[in-house]
């Protein structure tokens, strides 16, 4: 097994389950707020409404911008949240953090950085959409070799995909600008795989569940609220949502089917500043 990949081994069940939190923008500074909301408080409760539910998760997927500031502090005050919901959890980078500060700082006995991932009868691959300095994604050809390699490695498992960016146009035109420029490529291509059954992104701060047709079959696109600040859906401008902060469920079933919801912190606790013009 290469040092990229972790295998769940010891995995009993049948299905896999999943949460998916994601964007939680932490900064050194607990008090600090971004719009208007305070990414520290809002992560927490996020935290806090998962641990209510009393489901229990095999696996944590955190799918980038930790961090706001890219300061130690903010690595190490996620590692901490995350201590609290007692899962494993693996974590890509998204175009607001340092990989570097974030693999340094994000340390933890349930913090992993790795990208192949094995469990059950699933294979998870953690990919890196992020290009240095810029707000927009990119697959580069090392990220496509993973794939190809991790799926020939385990033909028999069902694939889901995971990264920072949408690979696939929101319809929020401002934020549409930052997705994955080869997005349409990225998915042609791993299309041609049977095996491929869900692709799960951060990012665009909203919900998003729809199918992408191949010759084999559909593929689910997902995206999933921010711990912090949401973004409106379908608006061409910069706007921000009144909706609550929030998570995602996933169960990976041993067919390849899967079963998702979004659920988001009740009340309203978390309001953004509505004057804000631009993120
Ligand atoms: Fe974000």
């Amino acid at each position: 097994m290469l040092q990229n990949e972790m295998n769940y081994s010891n995995h009993q069940n049948d299905s896999v389950r999943i949460v998916q939190m994601t964007d939680p923008h932490l900064f050194a500074d607990p008090e600090s707020q971004l719009l208007g909301v305070n990414t520290f408080n809002s992560f927490s409760a996020v935290i806090d409404t998962y641990l209510q539910s009393k489901v229990e998760s095999d696996l944590l997927l955190a799918t980038g911008d930790i961090s706001q500031d890219y300061s130690p502090e903010s690595y190490q005050s996620f590692t901490k949240h995350v201590e609290r919901a007692n899962v494993p959890c693996h974590f890509l980078p998204g175009n607001h953090d340092d990989p570097r500060l974030m693999n340094l700082h994000m340390q933890g006995k349930h913090m992993f950085g790795h990208q192949v991932v094995t469990i059950g009868h699933w294979l998870i691959l953690m990919l890196d959409s992020t290009v240095r300095g810029k707000p927009a994604g990119f697959l580069g050809k090392s990220q496509f070799e993973l794939i190809d390699k991790a799926i020939a490695d385990n033909p028999d498992k069902h694939v889901l995909l995971v990264m920072h960016h949408n690979p696939v146009l929101v319809g929020c035109k401002w934020l549409d600008q930052h997705c994955m420029a080869n997005g349409e490529q990225f998915l042609s291509h791993v299309g041609q795989y049977a095996q491929v059954k869900g692709v799960l992104w951060g990012h665009v701060h909203q919900t998003y569940d729809k199918f992408y047709q191949t010759e084999h079959g559909a593929i689910h696109l997902m995206a999933t609220p921010s711990t912090c600040i949401q973004f409106k859906p379908k608006s061409s401008y910069f706007a921000l949502d009144g909706l609550q902060p929030g998570y995602r469920l996933l169960d990976l079933a041993s067919d390849g089917s899967i079963q998702t919801q979004v659920y988001r912190v009740e009340g309203d606790r978390f309001s953004p500043d509505n004057e804000a013009s631009g993120y």
